[in-house]
């Protein structure tokens, strides 16, 4: 296991994409969990999905920070604005930021291509550039699954050859990683890229096929079930990524000279998945199962007649599956979760929140 090299006691930490899922999940571990930490969000709270969503999760970290010790400043404004960027990295001076702002989704980059280069290339840009000017001890960021395109070799591993994007998202989100390597090497940043896969939970995206599928059987309409249902994907369950992220944040590469005297880059990439894959049919399945006992679906749905098998949309992959073994080695840590439980928590969330 490596040793933690940052305590993140009163340390001051940069969360980007503050209101979105996986960010709001980050900040409230962080304040529930280290004294004095204090975190500034920022988050332009576009409208690529329901914005109630944001403003709820915002909620939750107001509320818990009643019983904290750390604080939480929030600015609603977009990373691919430098000056404001620069402006908080002189005003709070960061030691430890976290880049989850971006603009996800494969579909949605097939018919918005611009939303990806701006938030995803020149917003992530601005965050390195502020990042060499700034005395930063570790930046992390989000990275995706999706990086491995259409490889054909499972689990996926961070030392395969990912080259090959099948979508724009996948492009940006492979740039980023090239991009993090130049600065880290460049500049000597230490940097860690983390490539998820396929997030769920309790105020989760509502973009994604669990939540959409919800919405949709909620509504009595159909759901499309891709590629004929034969899609495995490793759903990772959030408190799982946020555990991760946790850990990972404090152990930043160590900063090492090589030979020539010059800089080795100090620059990981880890896959944090579930390394369990799960049929498509049988996510469907559980999930449905999980609806009906939340009684968000009541006990006689016929599901049969409200699923169709399709095929396959452009950008989407057969496969998913996250090869964990440098997580573990470097961390101890692997994500948990089984699907039943974390489907189990969304859909006594979703019960609560639409009722
Ligand atoms: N959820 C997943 O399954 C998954 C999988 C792989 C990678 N990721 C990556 O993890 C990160 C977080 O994902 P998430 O699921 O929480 O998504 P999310 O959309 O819920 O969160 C991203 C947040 O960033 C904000 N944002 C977007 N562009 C911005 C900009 N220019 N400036 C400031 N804020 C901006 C959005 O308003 C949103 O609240 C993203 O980088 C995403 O690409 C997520």
């Amino acid at each position: 296991m490596l040793e933690k090299n940052i305590n993140l006691e009163g340390k001051t930490v940069l969360v980007t994409g503050a209101a979105g899922f996986i960010g709001s999940n980050l900040v409230l571990e962080l304040l529930n969990t280290v004294d004095n930490i204090h975190i500034v969000g920022i988050d332009n709270m576009n409208d690529y999905y329901d914005v109630s969503l944001k403003e709820y999760r915002l909620e939750q970290i107001s509320k818990c920070l009643e019983a904290v010790s750390g604080t939480f400043v929030f600015i609603r404004d977009s990373i691919a604005n430098k000056e404001i960027i620069n402006s908080i990295f002189d005003e709070y001076k960061p030691s430890v930021v976290v880049n989850l702002a971006a603009q996800a989704g494969v579909r949605y980059s097939i018919t918005n291509p611009d939303a990806y280069i701006e938030s995803n290339m020149i917003g992530f840009y601005n965050i390195l550039e502020a990042c060499r000017h700034n005395e930063v001890e570790h930046l992390v960021y989000a990275s995706s699954s999706s990086v491995y395109g259409s490889n054909k070799k499972v689990p996926y591993s961070t030392e395969d050859k990912v080259d090959n994007p099948v979508s724009l998202y996948a492009a940006t989100k492979k740039s980023n990683e090239l991009m993090a390597h130049a600065y880290s090497k460049l500049y000597n940043i230490p940097s860690t890229g983390l490539r998820f896969f396929t997030v769920y939970g309790p105020a989760g995206r509502p973009d994604m096929a669990y939540f959409g599928f919800t919405n949709k059987l909620r509504n009595n309409e159909t759901i499309r079930i891709f590629n004929y249902g034969n899609c495995k994907r490793d759903f990772t369950y959030i408190d799982d990524i946020v555990e991760g992220v946790k850990r990972i944040m404090q152990v930043a590469p160590l900063r090492q000279n090589g030979e020539d005297g010059l800089p080795i880059p100090p620059y990981k990439v880890y896959n944090i998945g579930n390394n369990s894959p799960e049929n498509l049919l049988d996510f469907v399945d559980i999930l449905q199962q999980e609806l009906i006992k939340a009684e968000v679906l009541p006990a006689d749905y016929d599901f049969e007649t409200h699923k169709r098998l399709v095929a396959m949309q452009p950008g989407d992959v057969p496969v998913t599956y996250a090869d964990t073994s440098a997580l573990e080695k470097d961390f101890g840590f692997k994500p948990s979760t089984s699907l039943r439980e974390g489907l189990r928590s969304f859909a006594e969330w979703y019960k609560e929140f639409y009722k």
